[in-house]
């Protein structure tokens, strides 16, 4: 099979065939998730979430970060493997942006780095790019800045914050950004942003005009019982399949029906 490289992502855009990128952080569901033909695996730092159980994405460290995306890449035969930079490790300065890129790329094997913010990032970014070091723009609901905000609702739907919004998408378009990710913003900005931008753009939350779609593995197999926001299309609900499983295993074990006679040496 043919890697997916950041130049077919552009070759998709430029005929308007939608890109198809979800998360994941371990081996199993890497392999599962490849299989199906998706384009980009995001290694995300939602893995602080889904994974550790953290309520925010900040306390997820790089090393975390390397363990996750090297399992990622073991098993990614077609996807592009893209590792969320976590926060603390890029926003200090731009010497240290790159260390930590450099890292996740040399210990992890994984094809390219996200990053949360505009302008204000922009000589990390350079920095990375120069390196030879894809990088993916994250803007609009950014979580590593939830203290920030104080809230998950949508952004940007006062006309400053959107037009900032705007400003900083050209922004890493000019700075050599192969994507950007926009988060939880009005669908009519999303799609002025995508019309605006020779660059794919993968919106959660953004409607169905961004260049392509991304959801968070957990979220869109029903993984997580209670996570229900507008914008998720669950997909399964594997909390059931996998409780009622789980049930019926506890119940043979304790009603002696497991393991039976073909199932012993
Ligand atoms: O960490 C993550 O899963 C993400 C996506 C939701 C875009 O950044
Ligand atoms: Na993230």
């Amino acid at each position: 099979v043919k890697r997916i490289t950041t130049h077919i992502l552009q070759e998709m855009k430029s005929r308007g065939e939608k890109i198809a990128m979800l998360t994941a952080y371990d081996y199993s569901m890497a392999a599962i998730v490849d299989e199906a033909g998706v384009d980009i695996i995001l290694v995300g730092d939602s893995a602080s979430n889904v994974m550790a159980g953290h309520e925010t994405t900040l306390p997820i460290t790089l090393d975390q970060m390397i363990y996750h995306a090297s399992s990622v890449v073991r098993a990614a035969k077609r996807a592009l493997v893209i590792v969320d930079l976590p926060f603390g490790s890029y926003q200090g300065n731009s010497k240290e942006a790159l260390n930590s890129a450099i890292r996740i790329m040399k210990e992890s094997g994984a094809h390219g780095v996200k990053m949360e913010g505009g302008v204000e990032i922009a000589e990390s970014i350079s920095r990375i790019l120069t390196a030879g070091i894809p990088v993916m723009g994250h803007l609009g609901l950014t979580p590593q800045s939830i203290y920030k905000f104080g809230t998950y609702t949508v952004r940007a739907k006062e006309e400053a914050e959107a037009q900032k919004l705007r400003e900083d998408a050209l922004k890493l378009q000019e700075l050599g950004c192969f994507g950007v990710v926009l988060e939880k913003i009005p669908a009519l900005l999303a799609r002025q942003v995508s019309e605006s931008l020779n660059i794919p753009t993968v919106g959660i939350g953004a409607g169905q005009h961004c260049d392509g779609q991304v959801l968070v593995i957990h979220d869109m197999l029903g993984i997580n019982k209670g996570f229900s926001p507008r914008f998720l299309r669950k997909y399964a609900d594997l909390h059931q399949v996998m409780n009622s499983a789980i049930k019926s295993y506890v119940n043979d074990v304790r009603a002696k029906n497991f393991p039976n006679e073909k199932e012993e040496y």
